[in-house]
């Protein structure tokens, strides 16, 4: 019998060679300004030469305002075409197909940068964790920023790419409106869940209005939202059967694909699920947020007090999922979701084993996995999937210090456990600047 991992899936508009999908990774490769930077397009190369069926880009914010970090690159404008074409062309190469992630932050900005101080939501609320001060959207501002998705909907695909995804997920703008923790608006923006999807589906129709029916185009959500899982005053937000609803207004707007993620935040206690919190790397990383928001320099003290810092860790992880449970954490939301929509369904989270992929996908679960730390941990885990070996010889341990290092420095794989060395950790991290950018 075929094995449902190399059985290629087909959408509406796109048909992938496997069912395995390298999930969105950011990192500060690229310029401050958004333009796209060659260390971007080697690292997606080095995933793509791996043998998955297809990316999804990192966090792309379509607007300044909507970036939450500098040196991600963007697509807010014609002039970041060309750039996203060349890397498109390189991913190709490998018979690999690229959804660009549609992104927005909000107000989630880790480092808002130096254009807009302040961050744009449904809200004018700060977060409770980080305190990040925030805008309420005026409707203006609404209408314009479902035209940037649109724009960049029109970019991707004269960019060559193969579709986009829109960041409706994991605390970013797109949630801030769907959640029910989170929007305190009282116009037709806010309120019923018909009110908060309001805004996404708007984005929907602008973008096949603008692109047409003919690209592909994808949703990531957070199905569950988990929103009181660590600050236990906080209201709960958003329920699988609240998402199931707005999957469905989706498709018939015109979503080819649903992809399930977790969590009111990112990160989340639940998304990366980890099997630790590496504290001491998060206060050697978390020093650049501190003028980001009201509390970061508060949690910093936190984190750094040894006492303190051991506190949060545990009541971090037993927020989170028990170790065993990583793989496939989602996999209950996307099955509820799939049995209610008749697109196919990726599902995200901990996926690194060939044999669990293969029953939720033979299971019905999901149609397709989407997997982004056991892929920086191991590039070529379809191509070991393919020799027949069942799990790498050096697993994501799940230790989630790829995650604390990306405000600050190169992503990549910081398990010193997993290599020879500190230097070949090292000299991998690294690695993404070869070819050097502008070679
Ligand atoms: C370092 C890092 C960066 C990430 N960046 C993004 C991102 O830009 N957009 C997004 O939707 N998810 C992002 N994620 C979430 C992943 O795409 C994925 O959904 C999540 O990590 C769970 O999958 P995994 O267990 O395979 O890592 C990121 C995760 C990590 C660890
Ligand atoms: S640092 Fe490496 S082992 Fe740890 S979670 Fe990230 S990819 Fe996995």
């Amino acid at each position: 019998m075929a094995d449902p991992i190399f059985e290629p899936l087909k959408f509406k508009n796109l048909t992938v060679k496997n069912r395995i999908f390298r999930s969105n990774i950011a990192g500060r490769l690229d310029n401050y300004d958004g333009s796209g930077n060659q260390a971007r397009i080697n690292w997606e190369v080095k995933f793509a030469r791996g043998g998955v069926g297809a990316m999804m880009s990192s966090f792309v914010p379509v607007q300044i305002r909507g970036r939450i970090m500098p040196n991600y690159a963007t697509i807010d404008c014609d002039e970041r075409i060309p750039f996203w074409r060349r890397l498109g062309e390189a991913v190709h190469a490998y018979d690999c197909k690229y959804i660009l992630q549609l992104s927005h932050g909000g107000r989630q900005r880790d480092i808002g940068g130096i254009e807009y101080p302040v961050g744009l939501s449904s809200t004018d609320k700060r977060d409770p964790m980080h305190g990040f001060e925030c805008e309420r959207m005026t409707t203006a501002q609404i209408k314009e920023t479902v035209t940037a998705f649109a724009e960049g909907a029109r970019r991707a695909r004269e960019a060559g790419l193969d579709g986009v995804e829109l960041h409706g997920a994991n605390g970013y703008l797109i949630t801030q409106f769907l959640s029910s923790a989170i929007n305190d608006r009282s116009d037709e923006y806010g309120g019923s869940l018909e009110n908060r999807a309001r805004f996404v589906i708007e984005i929907v129709k602008a973008i096949r209005a603008r692109v047409g029916t003919d690209f592909h185009l994808q949703m990531k959500i957070s199905a569950t939202e988990y929103n009181n899982a660590l600050l236990k005053t906080e209201p709960p937000g958003n329920t699988i059967a609240d998402s199931i609803q707005v999957c469905r207004w989706l498709v018939d707007a015109g979503v080819d694909s649903i992809h399930v993620s977790t969590g009111s935040s990112f990160p989340h206690p639940k998304n990366p699920a980890g099997s630790d919190l590496p504290i001491d790397s998060l206060v050697s990383t978390y020093d650049s947020m501190i003028s980001s928001g009201a509390l970061t320099f508060r949690n910093f003290l936190l984190f750094h007090g040894s006492l303190t810092g051991e506190l949060f860790r545990h009541q971090w992880l037993d927020a989170g999922v028990p170790k065993d449970e990583i793989e496939g954490v989602n996999l209950p939301d996307a099955r509820a979701i799939k049995q209610a929509v008749a697109v196919p369904v990726l599902c995200t989270g901990g996926f690194q084993t060939a044999s669990v992929i293969r029953s939720a996908i033979s299971r019905g679960d999901c149609d397709a996995v989407s997997i982004a730390r056991p892929l920086v941990a191991n590039n070529d885990l379809v191509q070991q999937f393919a020799a027949g070996r069942d799990r790498a010889a050096a697993p994501c341990t799940y230790c989630n210090k790829c995650l604390v290092n990306v405000v600050e420095n190169p992503i990549g794989c910081y398990e010193q456990s997993r290599f020879p060395s500190r230097e070949e950790m090292v000299r991998q991290i690294m690695s993404v600047f070869d070819p050097p950018p502008f070679a």
